[in-house]
């Protein structure tokens, strides 16, 4: 089990010093007065509790000057347009999970699933057939399996105190085979399917159990194991995973070594198209760097896809003191209009194409609004709604396949969902971020079909603050998503599209439908905290989530003029989906839900743990890395408890309050 050797912990002995209170475990004491209330603006500047329940609330950005025209014709055609992406797949918008905070999230044990995660994932199950997730991070570069029974409390995840491997002296996790049970079970019930990661502190030989388990234990619905997490960042300090010089060259070098090792492993049973790679953050090096070693060409039969990482900004200031401090109030309008989504997107266009001359999917395997947890105020608001969906939908028109936004646990803002802490697990619910509610809209967006192809219609020409997609299914335009990112409530921002395929100009017979159906994702503000709703229903403000939408579905219908124009109004702030055939809608409208209640839960009384490195994975900034573990060694607490446990093998459980998940718990 034990790989490797302690090394040295001099390097970062210093940079430890000072941070030590950052990687304490969050106090769980919640202020629950004025949480979330939309319209009180102003940072919480008393609020000590966990990130992601966090109660600031920002100020909207003014509607712009000049304001945004709000009269404007969108012309489709019959039988395609210019420019349309690829066929997507409608399970496009995707979530990764940090590997340390896996229990926490998906449940205890593979008989003690989560069941609002249950539900999340039936959701966009149910409106485009599947969901992807990724289990990782940089918590999986050194996790180890280690055999059931071995770990405290019967618990399937843990950190391992008795050991330490990395440069910085972070101490490994360990998880046994039931971590990877209850991923199995979890896509019995939801039609997941998963990624993973090889751990790859240690290349020589590197350690392949997590494959050849996953492999056995998950079966096909195991899609691809990540080879490294943002390797460009292994040589940057205060990481020392490799010398210094450590280049593209050099990484290329190593997955030869692991593809030459999984060729012969007679434990995998599946070698083609299975790692991801390179997974690199902006920071260090670029993707043509990459590409240029020639990795894929050598290795082309063994590789799943081309995956990068990236965060628009980094919280690290606020987190780690480190890097340049950001003020949020002044940021968040850069986050609500399209140039955002555009922007990003600059440094990937040529690497998708590269990607789809090599027949491989282009994946954003790593993102969110932003690292180091994110910002309270942004990445908890309705305006992270949009700009995560606006984002998804200019890589999905990229040629991107896939885009999985980060989760973190209760130390981050950008969450997509939060469970309760645990010691509340009996009382309080889930917390569902804004995040969660673009990934709904993507899902129905898309649909079950994998036929959809998406267009940036740059329409309205093209005015930053009302950006919109057509999606085409065989040649034909079945919806429309259109976004308003102004906050106005006075309806002087409120825009109408007069949508019309054919006709006119076009040279076609006219062909718009005689009506027209509409559901929107609302919030008073792009501030706003919770509540948010999605044809009239809602997940909820903090911890008030099963993972059950609430409320009455609300769709408009849109009748369409003798002229063949359907108008349809999009409020500000506000996106429309516009569904243009019967059969768009109603593949995505779920009439059945199944769900699974959570008419039984357990109360776990184990002590809430933290695991402080939830929130520097995630990250694409610059190495935090092992700070925690720095810090933790020789941390007093880990002392004591090093004596409470005589000779006993230091594992602190992360434990997870869980609900009882059962087939017998299935409701239609
Ligand atoms: C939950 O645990 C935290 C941290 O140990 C503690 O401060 C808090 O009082 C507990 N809350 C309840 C309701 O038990
Ligand atoms: C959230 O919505 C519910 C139901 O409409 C309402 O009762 C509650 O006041 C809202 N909360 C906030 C903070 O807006
Ligand atoms: C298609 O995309 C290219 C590149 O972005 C752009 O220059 C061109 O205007 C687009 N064509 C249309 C008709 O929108
Ligand atoms: C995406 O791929 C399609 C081919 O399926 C191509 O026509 C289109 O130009 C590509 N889009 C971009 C932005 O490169
Ligand atoms: C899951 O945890 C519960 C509570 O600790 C335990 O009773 C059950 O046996 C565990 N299930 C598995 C499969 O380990
Ligand atoms: C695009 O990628 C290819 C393959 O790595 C590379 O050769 C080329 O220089 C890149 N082009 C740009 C503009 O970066
Ligand atoms: C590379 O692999 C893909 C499948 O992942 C395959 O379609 C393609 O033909 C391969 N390319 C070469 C040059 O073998
Ligand atoms: C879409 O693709 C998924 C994943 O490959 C597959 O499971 C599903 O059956 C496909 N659906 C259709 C309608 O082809
Ligand atoms: C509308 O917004 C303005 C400015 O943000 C605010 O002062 C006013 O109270 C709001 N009115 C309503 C009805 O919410
Ligand atoms: C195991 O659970 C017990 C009882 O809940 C708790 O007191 C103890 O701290 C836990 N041990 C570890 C290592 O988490
Ligand atoms: C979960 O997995 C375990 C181990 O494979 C299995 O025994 C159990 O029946 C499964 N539980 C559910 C609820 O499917």
């Amino acid at each position: 089990m034990r790989r490797g050797s302690i090394i040295p912990l001099v390097v970062c002995a210093a940079l430890a010093n000072g941070q030590y209170t950052v990687y304490q475990p969050l106090n769980q004491q919640i202020i629950f007065g004025g949480v979330g209330t939309p319209t009180a603006a102003g940072p919480a500047a008393t609020y000590t509790g966990a990130a992601a329940y966090d109660p600031t609330v920002l100020n909207p950005p003014p509607p712009p000057n000049p304001p945004i025209p709000t009269q404007f014709p969108i012309q489709l055609y019959t039988g395609g347009m210019w420019n349309l992406s690829k066929p997507q797949s409608g399970a496009f918008f995707g979530f990764s999970i940090e590997m340390s905070v896996a229990t926490q999230i998906l449940g205890k044990n593979s008989s003690l699933i989560n069941v609002p995660f249950l539900n999340l994932l039936a959701n966009i199950k149910e409106r485009a057939g599947w969901v992807q997730v990724r289990v990782g991070g940089n918590t999986q570069e050194n996790a180890e399996l280690v055999p059931a029974g071995v770990l405290p409390n019967n618990s399937i995840l843990a950190k391992d105190y008795s050991s330490t491997f990395t440069a910085t002296g972070s101490h490994p996790l360990a998880y046994t085979t039931d971590l990877l049970y209850m991923m199995a079970n979890i896509s019995d019930f939801t039609n997941t399917h998963w990624y993973l990661g090889v751990p790859f502190f240690n290349t020589t030989p590197f350690s392949l159990e997590i494959v050849e388990q996953a492999q056995a234990i998950i079966g096909d619905r195991m899609l691809g194991f990540q080879a490294g997490n943002e390797p460009d960042l292994y040589a940057v300090p205060p990481r020392t995973n490799r010398p210094v010089g450590y280049a593209p060259a050099d990484y290329a070098g190593e997955i030869g070594l692991l593809v030459q090792q999984t060729n012969s492993d007679d434990l995998i049973t599946q070698r083609q198209n299975l790692f991801l790679v390179p997974s690199i953050s902006p920071n260090s090096w670029t993707p043509e760097q990459v590409w240029d070693t020639g990795i894929v060409e050598s290795y082309n039969s063994s590789i799943y896809g081309l995956s990068v990482e990236r965060y628009p900004y980094t919280n690290c200031n606020a987190v780690y003191k480190s890097g340049t401090p950001v003020d949020i109030q002044a940021t968040f309008p850069s986050y609500l209009n399209h140039g955002a989504a555009t922007g990003l997107i600059q440094g990937y266009i040529n690497s998708s194409n590269f990607a789809m001359a090599n027949n491989k999917p282009m994946i954003m395997f790593e993102t969110n609004t932003a690292s180091c947890s994110g910002f309270p105020g942004i990445s908890d608001s309705f305006g992270a709604a949009l700009w995560s969906l606006d984002w998804a939908f200019t890589m999905a028109y990229n040629n991107f396949s896939l885009a999985l936004f980060h989760t973190g646990g209760q130390n981050s803002y950008y969450n997509p969902f939060t469970p309760p802490p645990t010691n509340q697990s009996t009382y309080r619910q889930w917390t569902i971020g804004p995040v969660y509610y673009a990934a709904l809209v993507m899902a129905e967006a898309l649909g079950p079909s994998n036929a959809s192809q998406v267009v940036d219609l740059n329409m309205n020409s093209g005015n930053t603050f009302t950006p919109g997609y057509a999606i085409y299914e065989n040649g034909s335009p079945t919806k429309l998503v259109l976004f308003n990112f102004v906050t106005d409530n006075s309806t002087a921002s409120d825009y109408t599209a007069s949508i019309s395929i054919g006709g006119g100009q076009t040279g076609q017979p006219g062909a718009s439908p005689s009506q027209v159906k509409v559901k929107y994702l609302r919030a008073e503000s792009v501030s706003q905290k919770g509540n948010f709703t999605w044809a009239g229903q809602t997940l909820g403000q903090h911890f008030e989530s099963d993972g059950r939408l609430t409320g009455d579905v609300d769709v408009q219908t849109v009748t369409c003029d003798g002229n063949n124009v359907c108008a349809v109004t999009v409020p500000a702030p506000s996106v429309a989906l516009v569904f243009l055939t019967d059969d768009s809608y109603s593949a995505v409208t779920p009439s059945d839900t199944l769900t699974f209640p959570t008419s039984v839960q357990t109360r776990t009384v184990n002590t809430i743990y933290i695991d402080p490195s939830a929130i520097k994975t995630s990250n694409g900034h610059w190495g935090m890395e092992d700070h925690v573990g720095a810090t933790s060694f020789g941390h007093v607490n880990a002392a004591s408890l090093r004596r409470s446990m005589p000779g006993a093998v230091l594992l602190i459980a992360l434990a997870a309050g869980a609900f009882v998940a059962g087939r017998a718990l299935m409701t239609r």
